[in-house]
């Protein structure tokens, strides 16, 4: 089978969140069970730069109204995917993050940017691209690849369509002038199809045109159906709910993994956790924190309202007077990075914030922290805790989406089963709570190692998540087949 995976970030290209790292580990993992996945990112400068050092080449070139457009085939590096690039200058060669300018705000001419990716992506879909390679299958990501269910649908003979939510929350929401400026006919300004409350939404264009919706966790399945996860989607997910599924997402282990990683000074796994330890001082002392054996705890995101950043600071002070310490990596609103650098002031010994995005620091901190917090208003799946459970730090998390479905509470399962700490009411008391038990259990030494163990214990990998994406496909191609075109 094959299948173009449009996307637009993947690591280690451009990354703005765990939608890169899904994006490349997730078509390889396929690629190991024999599926033919070739990813399509837009032609970003750093991912240009990497296919011309590889040799790679331009393999056709052609016209979409005022830009000239032209598809390059290189390997997104590190595998043995195919990756092809949309190279149109005047959209996408601007350096550092591909959605917004340096100001943090996003592009003016987002639309036509996301639009010309997605009607390139239907023209290779549809064989119209000039090239020789075609897909039985488009998997699209979210709100950028949103329109390339909608330009194919007219399409005789079109290959099936996927359309993957990582996040609802992001919509791609525009006015009706930009709907007109990008030529698309008025019958698609309706409720059932882009328009949404007088203006254009490009993720209606894949919730609505795409023979199947898959969202990253189960859990977020159900709750993107209810009014308070559902972003005013709810009505329309609950009419398509025999198209839409939850796939836990997977990681990529080898990235991911304490016994190898190259940005440790020591390696450890589940039955030598030993070193873990001297990780944590190795941390505490690239950070200027006290070297004391913890508690350290975690926390590394966008600092937006969606990650519970607020929360998370409305009980450090208490648990910094306590004894904990803190190790903070993220970028984001400044509502957040003020009290969180006024915090780091006024406790420098217990509190380390690194604000910026640090690939390297983000593994030592995975690798160094006893706890690591995850306190999320809503989650659809979430990357951090499964890199936690796995390098043996605990995770304690807001019980939705992909969290609850990933970490297991002692209260809940008995110690036996669990690997973290869970709170339910989207509350900072309730984040305080979880906090203060898990902090009991980490005195009891045996305890404690049983958590740890049981989380690295479970297998994250792609290995068998893959082939529920598998699955998928192969029902949609049987699905077309008995259709009438
Ligand atoms: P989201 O996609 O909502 O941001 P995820 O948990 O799925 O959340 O993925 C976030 C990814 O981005 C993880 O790989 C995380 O380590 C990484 N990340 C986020 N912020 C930073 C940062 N400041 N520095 C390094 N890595 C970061
Ligand atoms: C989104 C979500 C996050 C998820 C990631 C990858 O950015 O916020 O929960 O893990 O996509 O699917």
């Amino acid at each position: 089978i094959r299948v173009l995976f449009a996307t637009s970030e993947v690591y280690p290209l451009v990354k703005t969140g765990g939608l890169a790292d899904v994006s490349a580990s997730l078509p390889e993992a396929l690629c190991r069970l024999e599926y033919d996945v070739q990813i399509l990112l837009p032609g970003y400068p750093d991912a240009l730069k990497a296919a011309r050092k590889a040799g790679s080449r331009r393999k056709s070139r052609f016209q979409i109204g005022q830009y000239s457009v032209s598809l390059w085939q290189t390997r997104l590096p590190g595998t043995a995917v195919t990756l092809w690039l949309v190279d149109c200058p005047p959209l996408f060669d601007r350096p550092g993050d591909p959605y917004r300018n340096d100001e943090g705000k996003d592009w003016w001419d987002n639309a036509h940017r996301f639009a010309l990716f997605a009607r390139v992506g239907a023209m290779m879909a549809t064989g119209d691209a000039g090239v020789t390679w075609k897909p039985d299958l488009v998997h699209c990501n979210d709100w950028q690849t949103g329109l390339i269910p909608v330009f194919m649908e007219s399409c005789q003979d079109r290959p099936g369509t996927v359309f993957t939510i990582h996040n609802l929350a992001y919509q791609g929401i525009f006015s009706h002038e930009t709907f007109r400026a990008l030529g698309l006919p008025d019958s698609l300004w309706r409720l059932d199809q882009l328009e949404f409350y007088g203006q254009l939404s490009f993720i209606k264009g894949g919730l609505v045109f795409s023979d199947r919706i898959t969202t990253v966790s189960p859990g977020y399945a159900r709750e993107i159906q209810t009014p308070e996860f559902g972003c005013g989607l709810d009505g329309l997910l609950r009419h398509r709910q025999a198209a839409l599924t939850g796939i836990l997402n997977g990681i990529d282990t080898r990235v991911w993994n304490p016994g190898e990683d190259p940005e440790l000074a020591f390696h450890y796994g589940r039955e030598h956790l030993k070193n873990k330890a001297q990780c944590q001082a190795l941390l505490q002392q690239e950070l200027g924190l006290k070297v004391n054996g913890g508690p350290l705890l975690g926390f590394i995101g966008r600092l937006v309202e969606q990650k519970g950043v607020d929360w998370l600071i409305a009980v450090m002070p208490e648990l910094l007077e306590k004894g904990c310490q803190f190790v903070i990596l993220g970028s984001g609103e400044t509502r957040y990075e003020e009290p969180l650098k006024l915090l780091a002031r006024q406790w420098p010994e217990q509190m380390s914030l690194t604000l910026g995005y640090d690939e390297g620091l983000s593994h030592r901190i995975t690798g160094g922290c006893d706890l690591f917090l995850m306190p999320s208003r809503f989650e659809p799946c979430g990357l951090n805790q499964m890199y936690s459970l796995r390098y043996g730090t605990v995770p304690v998390v807001h019980g939705v989406g992909g969290l609850s479905d990933t970490v297991n509470d002692p209260q809940d399962v008995g110690i036996d089963r669990a690997n973290g700490f869970r709170f339910g009411e989207a509350s900072a008391p309730a984040l305080l709570g979880a906090v203060n038990r898990a902090l009991e259990y980490f005195r009891q030494r045996k305890q404690w190692r049983r958590l740890q163990q049981n989380g690295m214990a479970t297998d994250y990998s792609w290995k068998r998540r893959a082939l529920n994406y598998g699955d998928l496909y192969r029902n949609i191609l049987k699905e077309r087949q008995h259709q009438p075109q």
